[in-house]
């Protein structure tokens, strides 16, 4: 696991907030931006949000904490989420974790210390005939199996 300090190019963030309308209405927006370019919230991208629409740094950081879209820990490349609702729990997506977490070395919740990979536990996903579902990033795995696992990994 790593909870490493990232060193980034902030110069981008100037022209990200920019790109929208600079009123409190455009909090939400600018941050899917600002996690997209980084993979997570830098405390410096919060501030400079918070200076350009002018709304108080305790505001952004209510947002930011307050939809699980959103990160204030780097994330990995590709983070892995593994569903545990109820039809994939039943499917033994308890097995799939442990396989995944085994394979990677770290738990959920953690981020290699390349940063590659990071692994979540997820409620219900929505795509419970597929179950268990395992998510790469944005991309679905439905049916995986034990010994499957650790082919999703390497796929994406
Ligand atoms: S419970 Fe896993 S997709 Fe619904």
């Amino acid at each position: 696991m790593s909870d490493t300090a990232v060193s980034h190019d902030f110069s981008k963030l100037p022209h990200l907030i920019a790109r929208h309308p600079q009123d409190p209405g455009s909090l939400i927006m600018i941050l899917q931006e600002i996690q997209r370019e980084y993979r997570y919230l830098p405390c410096e991208a919060l501030k400079a949000t918070a200076e350009a629409l002018n709304v108080p740094l305790s505001k952004v950081f209510s947002v930011a904490t307050f939809y699980n879209a959103f990160s204030l820990v780097p994330k990995g490349k590709r983070v892995v989420r593994i569903c545990t609702g109820t039809a994939c729990h039943i499917r033994g997506a308890a097995l799939i974790q442990d396989q995944i977490e085994n394979h990677l070395g770290i738990k959920a919740g953690q981020t290699t210390s390349d940063m590659e990979f990071s692994i979540e536990v997820v409620a219900c996903v929505g795509a419970c005939a597929m179950a268990p579902v395992v998510l790469v990033n944005d991309k679905y795995h439905g049916g995986v199996k034990v010994n499957t696992a650790k082919k999703i990994l390497k796929d994406g």
